[in-house]
């Protein structure tokens, strides 16, 4: 972030803190939708276009769970929305955005291809099946979810629907440095993202590091682990927050901003939401850092998903 993009942030929340009550606002602070859409920092993907460094995620959120908490999230200034087939709530997701009210131009909207759909055919009517449930004309970014089937054939019909300007772009998830590199051989165009498992107890460096030099965004997934291994409660986190007068979830969120790492924290309660998007108007410096590295298990906190 350039330094007079920070000093903004700071001004802006310390302007947003002057309507809040006091007992939320000395440690969380909170924006207005119009301050916070203009306060998140965009990233450019490889194939040129912008992407939010900061959006929302929506596993598990289902039916009208899920359609208000994507309203709510658009409405306090979220533009990136993370959706999957295989989270069963595309449709809801869809209902929650046109709920919202906002043009479509401003949203960046994701949406994955499960396993069942691999291979080049099925992954063409995989996505118009995405699409037709979440009622947009296209998506911002569409993901092999896992690397899994016939991912030659499921890139091949991702190229193409992104040359026909269906998709605006393309990537992976869950893809390791070797996958990667298979994938790469053979693409025609280039991932611009792998969305993978990272967070404090798998901080993934490997991956980093190889993502890193081929120039595909990196982006966590269960930013917070979900909440596993009792994340809100870590002391040596609590201690880094209380420095810096945050909580845990900002201090994890600006740890991953300061990485690089485009983040998708998920949330069913307006007020975290807000708490999660008051992050750049702080620094963690290098002491909490390296700190930070020394929580890394190196192991998924979701042994369950193989
Ligand atoms: N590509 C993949 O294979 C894959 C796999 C998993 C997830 N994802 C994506 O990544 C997104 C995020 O991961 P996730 O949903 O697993 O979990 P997460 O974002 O790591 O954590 C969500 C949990 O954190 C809590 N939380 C959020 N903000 C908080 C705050 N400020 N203070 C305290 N608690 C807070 C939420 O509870 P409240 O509702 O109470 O706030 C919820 O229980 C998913 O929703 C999905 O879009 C992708």
């Amino acid at each position: 972030m350039k330094r007079r993009d920070f000093l903004r942030a700071g001004a802006v929340v310390a302007a947003s803190a002057l309507f809040l009550p006091l007992s939320r606002t000395k440690v969380f602070g909170a924006l207005s939708a119009t301050q916070a859409k203009n306060l998140i920092p965009a990233v450019k993907l490889n194939n040129g276009i912008q992407m939010p460094r900061l959006g929302f995620g929506t596993n598990t959120l289902n039916g009208d769970i899920a359609e208000r908490s994507v309203a709510d999230a658009i409405s306090v200034g979220y533009r990136l929305i993370d959706t999957a087939h295989i989270y069963g709530n595309e449709e809801a997701v869809g209902a929650g955005i046109k709920k919202s009210g906002i043009n479509r131009e401003e949203l960046f909207v994701t949406s994955k291809l499960w396993v069942d759909d691999a291979g080049y055919e099925n992954t063409k009517k995989a996505y118009q099946t995405t699409l037709n449930k979440l009622g947009l004309e296209y998506l911002n970014l569409y993901l092999i979810h896992r690397p899994r089937g016939d991912v030659k054939g499921t890139w091949k019909a991702m190229e193409e629907l992104y040359e026909a300007g269906k998709i605006r772009a393309i990537g992976v998830s869950n893809f390791d440095p070797d996958q990667l590199a298979e994938l790469m051989a053979y693409a025609k165009i280039k991932p611009v993202i792998n969305q993978i498992e990272t967070h404090v107890f798998l901080q993934e460096n490997k991956s980093y590091e190889a993502l890193m030099k081929t120039g595909v965004q990196m982006e966590a997934w269960s930013p917070f682990a979900a909440g596993r291994n009792e994340i809100f409660s870590n002391p040596t986190l609590a201690a880094i927050g209380k420095k810096h007068n945050k909580s845990i979830a900002q201090v994890c969120l600006r740890w991953h901003f300061q990485r690089g790492v485009v983040a998708i924290p998920r949330s069913t309660k307006k007020a975290h939401m807000m708490e999660n998007l008051v992050i750049f108007d702080f620094e963690l410096d290098n002491s909490d850092m390296q700190t930070i590295a020394t929580l890394d298990l190196n192991k998924t906190q979701f042994p369950e998903w193989g």
